[in-house]
């Protein structure tokens, strides 16, 4: 699937028309690689961690949530291997001083296999096609770019001072490994799990929010005996798939990758990734790696501290080996989004609807008065609205507009149900509810409305 430039338009446009999305800082021009999560993104953004966590955690005998501090100390980076090994390659626009990712470069200009190059062989290939910078010009050669956003903690700035801004939550789980294991004494395998954001300094921030320089990640770091590795993989490749029907996307949009050793993370011997067909093509969304006892036995190495679990039963002394699946959150947003993404047409107009799984949508039912000027009609909707309220907690109240513009907008944001009160509810006692996906209304009696959407 390549990628689909006006679908993209699209969808970003209504994203920010409707309160999803906004760009980061946008009344100042913006900030490359930052967003914005509006009222209904945030909704959106919060259903789908809250299935995160009641599916991982609460859901879970054998997992342990954590809420670590974003700013850690700099050794931490330093065992973790992200000081020296966090870069991307990077070249620079000899006239324009713009700087771009080579291996992106590369791939835009046709070569193949740039994932397995050295950067002299890039430079080579750079030489040999006179491949030139987006705006033509001649290129530097290509260097390590570290992807940390660097601080200084407290009022001194010198090296004893430096921190970095989080580049995956992960690390946050394994310097508390110990902490977990001394309060609960939990049997192997066990899980520690996060939600939290991120910070990655991307030479070419793009793609909506799939390539961005603040992200949030929902992390497993799963600790497992070094021999059981490979079925706790495979356990946790198919979890994570699983995750993603249970957010209703589809399985034929989503796809198993090998990733050859070549692209993988400096901390793991084996890694699968999630990839999905996103508008802008399929792409990684989610990854499961085997960090073997890289970050554990690191951080014993660099700490001084015993990172060893004796195991119950057989007294066996060990490191524990991780399996880490790893869930992008901005990313599986775009995916739910962009999947939910509907065109038909409706008495011979257009229509644009987000087909949101209902226990996703930001809005679960909309309640309506037919009038807004017609204060028996309010009275009856205010009261419904405040019964469904109390059981769906996400309920809007709707009066501006007519009735046509109310359930176009509904649509636009993924209101699965909409409920109209009119002047035979006075009498009879039963309202519409027009469903988004058909279109179709009904009459439901009021006493039976709550159980019917449900
Ligand atoms: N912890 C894995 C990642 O940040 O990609």
């Amino acid at each position: 699937m390549s990628k689909d430039v006006n679908l993209m338009e699209d969808i970003v446009s209504l994203a920010k028309r409707r309160g999803f999305i906004y760009q980061g800082s946008e009344i100042y021009g913006g900030l490359a690689g930052t967003w914005d999560y509006g009222p209904l993104g945030v909704t959106l953004k919060r259903n789908i961690t809250n299935l995160w966590w009641s599916t991982f955690v609460d859901g879970r005998e054998d997992m342990f949530g954590i809420d670590a501090a974003i700013l850690m100390n700099q050794k931490v980076w330093q065992a973790s291997g992200h000081v020296g090994g966090f870069n991307d390659p990077l070249v620079e626009d000899l006239k324009t001083k713009k700087r771009y990712r080579a291996d992106h470069l590369l791939e835009q200009n046709n070569v193949e296999n740039v994932s397995s190059m050295t950067f002299e062989q890039m430079n080579e290939v750079i030489k040999d096609r006179g491949i030139k910078s987006p705006d033509g010009n001649e290129l530097s050669d290509v260097r390590q770019f570290n992807m940390m956003f660097k601080t200084h903690v407290g009022a001194v700035e010198d090296e004893t001072s430096v921190s970095y801004l989080r580049p995956e939550t992960a690390q946050g789980m394994f310097v508390n490994f110990k902490n977990v294991v001394d309060s609960f004494y939990p049997d192997l395998p066990f899980g520690l799990a996060q939600i939290g954001k991120a910070f990655r300094n991307e030479i070419s921030p793009r793609d909506f929010i799939f390539r961005v320089r603040e992200l949030e990640q929902m992390e497993i770091e799963y600790f497992v005996h070094p021999d059981e590795w490979k079925q706790h993989f495979d356990y946790w490749l198919d979890q994570q798939k699983q995750f993603l029907l249970d957010l209703g996307l589809p399985e034929e949009k989503i796809h198993h990758v090998d990733v050859p050793e070549e692209d993988r993370a400096h901390y793991s011997k084996y890694s699968f990734d999630t990839e999905f067909d996103f508008p802008i093509g399929q792409k990684e969304l989610l990854g499961c790696a085997y960090r073997t006892d890289h970050d554990l036995a690191s951080h014993m190495k660099h700490s001084g501290k015993s990172m060893e679990y004796i195991v119950k039963g057989t007294n066996e002394k060990i490191v524990p080996h991780v399996i880490e699946p790893t869930f992008g959150l901005d990313r599986t947003f775009f995916a739910v989004l962009s999947n939910a993404y509907t065109e038909d047409e409706v008495n011979g107009e257009k229509r644009v609807y987000l087909k949101f799984p209902a226990h996703l949508a930001p809005v679960r039912v909309a309640v309506s008065p037919l009038l807004k000027n017609k204060p028996e009609l309010v009275e009856k909707a205010r009261e419904v609205y405040s019964t469904l309220k109390k059981e769906f907690g996400n309920v809007m109240w709707d009066d501006n507009g007519n009735i046509g513009k109310r359930y176009r907008r509904q649509d636009e944001i993924g209101t699965p149900y909409c409920v109209v009160i009119d002047f035979d509810t006075l009498e009879d006692n039963a309202v519409t509810v027009r469903n988004r996906d058909t279109t179709e209304q009904e009459r439901v009696n009021i006493a039976e409305l709550a159980a019917k959407l449900r």
